[in-house]
């Protein structure tokens, strides 16, 4: 699929049209990775009736589960997701850590698609291109998250591109998440008020409160978690076993041992358990963190094959609370460089460290009341979702849906807030750093779309520019979520490799949805279909978009 770009500059009219023919195919071909096996879904959304927490309430389920059906795929499979939205309101589902190259088209989220009607359907079509790892699929809408539709998204390795581990026995998945025994509709109804979210009711492992996982004494596990809750933050630990870290967000850390990990709200990791105790039943214990007014704490139990009793002692007791244990364990993250990624080139043969950054971001969260009611915002702008998809708009130049460039790239410090609906013009293969200012008590979790990118700092107070001496240019875990401590800050360096429109937003679910998110544009004036796909000829067309040739 290497053809060159340049072939579709030939001076011929004649040639012009066949090469952007040629290039159009070869495309077409990549995008349905000729080569690569699919897989078909085909999702029914509906309500029915769950009791996770021993009460009935209605969730979200997908073909009838709770949480939705589990993908699993292998590098670079092309999938075929036809969800049909039986729900009484609009719907769509976020691939969360799908990177879609080229392929904004099939994010899932309010400025790149239309939402797919009650009783209408949207097929997904897209690559798992060059990832290995734990991901997860969520509904991006109206809080539906609270209510389910989320699931687990693994992507396996090809048989010919080893993982930097013996292969475990076997592997376990966990979506880990807070829960509310309010519905969506009514916690958004008291988000709209201006109110806030309630505390959660409880800590779900799997949608249940006591999930079992089975393996063979002196076999090693792989231990797949996930932050699928709203918004508090977790902390997983296994009663006498270490956890030693075994890949995050898509790449393989130097594999360090912990008692107990941290995942905040939107974050995945996985580790391996060597279940070298003796045979007991041992609890796999969650709890929740940085959640200063609700202290859960729920348990699942690993069960080696034959036990028969619950091992003895207590269990374990988690890591102290505060900002210094959870950043100190951040730090000791580090990105294996010798590894190999999804493609047979070691990890850190891409010195990002080397780079200059072309311009850098500082983007403050804060939560002002606009309107009478309280919002979230970013640097003073609190996003809005418009009519319109901002990717659509884009690229059938339909006028006064973007407002280009209309958040400030520093905190403004003093504006009043206000809503709107930045985009941020950015080139393709710019390099860049944003700092996430949190100011704030409350701890902030933010998500790109589109990428991962390298958390080079955290840090406590207001970021200075001095705060780069003490980055970690050399091995930072890359990742695509990245938690920022409360009155602290992040810095993450970020590659702009792939074109799109993509959402920067909180994985905090009641912050996002109060507007604490916008958008990047990625681009080049030199369109060609080898920086990015065309609009998909099934894309729903909506707003001022509607009835315009695909
Ligand atoms: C809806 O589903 C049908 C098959 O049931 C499919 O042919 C059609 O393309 C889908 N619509 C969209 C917009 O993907
Ligand atoms: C890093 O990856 C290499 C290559 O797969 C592996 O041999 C090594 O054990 C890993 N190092 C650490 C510290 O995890
Ligand atoms: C929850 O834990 C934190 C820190 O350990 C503590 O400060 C707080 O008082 C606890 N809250 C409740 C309701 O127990
Ligand atoms: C198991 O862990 C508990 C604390 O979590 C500890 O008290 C006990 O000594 C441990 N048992 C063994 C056999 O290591
Ligand atoms: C980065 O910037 C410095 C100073 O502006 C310059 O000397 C250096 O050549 C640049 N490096 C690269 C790789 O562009």
């Amino acid at each position: 699929m290497a053809l060159s770009r340049r072939r579709s500059y030939s001076s011929s009219p004649a040639a012009l049209v066949v090469a952007v023919l040629i290039v159009f195919l070869a495309a077409a071909a990549a995008l349905v990775g000729a080569d690569d096996p699919y897989r078909y879904f085909t999702w029914t959304v509906t309500y029915g009736p769950i009791s996770p927490l021993g009460t009935t309430q209605q969730g979200i389920l997908i073909n009838g589960q709770f949480p939705g059906p589990r993908i699993d795929c292998v590098t670079n499979d092309n999938l075929i997701v036809n969800v049909i939205n039986n729900l009484d309101e609009p719907f769509l589902i976020t691939w969360n850590g799908i990177k879609q190259r080229k392929n904004s088209w099939q994010d899932g989220v309010a400025g790149t698609n239309c939402p797919i009607p009650p009783g209408g359907n949207y097929t997904y079509k897209f690559q798992s291109k060059d990832q290995i790892g734990t991901f997860t699929y969520f509904p991006s809408l109206a809080m539906h998250r609270a209510a389910g539709g989320f699931g687990a998204f693994n992507v396996y390795q090809r048989p010919a591109i080893p993982v930097p581990y013996p292969l475990p026995a076997g592997d376990f998945t966990l979506l880990v998440g807070d829960w509310y025994k309010a519905g969506h509709k009514q916690l958004r109804q008291t988000l709209d008020a201006g109110g806030a979210l309630p505390l959660p009711d409880g800590l779900l492992i799997n949608g249940m409160q006591s999930a079992t996982f089975v393996g063979d004494l002196g076999k090693t596990y792989l231990f797949r978690v996930s932050n699928v809750g709203l918004k508090t933050s977790i902390n997983v630990g296994i009663q006498n076993h270490t956890l030693k870290l075994a890949e995050v967000e898509g790449t393989h850390p130097v594999q360090n041992a912990y008692d107990a990990l941290d995942v905040h709200a939107g974050q995945s990791v996985a580790f391996l358990v060597v279940l070298d105790q003796p045979p007991h039943d041992y609890a796999v214990v969650v709890s929740t963190r940085f959640s200063p007014a609700a202290n859960l704490t729920t348990t699942a139990t690993l069960h080696y094959t034959g036990a028969t009793s619950r091992a003895p002692g207590p269990l374990p007791a988690g890591p102290p609370a505060g900002s210094d244990w959870s950043m100190n364990q951040a730090r000791s993250f580090r990105w294996n460089l010798t590894a190999s990624a999804a493609r047979p080139n070691p990890q850190g043969s891409f010195h990002y460290g080397a780079i200059n950054t072309s311009r850098t971001l500082v983007l403050a969260s804060s939560s002002p009341v606009i309107a009478g009611r309280r919002r979230c915002a970013v640097n003073g702008v609190s996003f809005v979702t418009p009519d319109t998809p901002l990717k659509l708009a884009d690229n059938f130049n339909i006028a006064n849906v973007i407002a280009w460039d209309s958040v400030p790239v520093r905190p403004d410090g003093g504006g009043a807030a206000r809503a709107g609906t930045p985009v941020v013009r950015l080139n393709l293969h710019e390099f860049v750093e944003i700092v996430f200012q949190n100011t704030e008590n409350e701890l902030q979790s933010w998500h790109l779309d589109g990428y991962d990118f390298w958390p080079v700092g955290y840090g406590n107070g207001q970021w200075t520019e001095s705060q780069r001496q003490t980055y970690n240019l050399v091995d930072a875990q890359s990742r695509h979520t990245v938690q920022v401590y409360p009155n602290g800050w992040s810095a993450i360096l970020v590659s702009l490799d792939n074109q799109g429109m993509w959402n920067l937003r909180s994985a905090i679910w009641d912050r996002q949805y109060l507007g604490q998110q916008l958008y990047l544009r990625v681009w080049t004036a030199q369109q060609s279909f080898s920086n990015e796909y065309s609009i998909p000829t099934n894309a729903i067309l909506c707003g001022r978009a509607v009835g315009l040739p695909h």
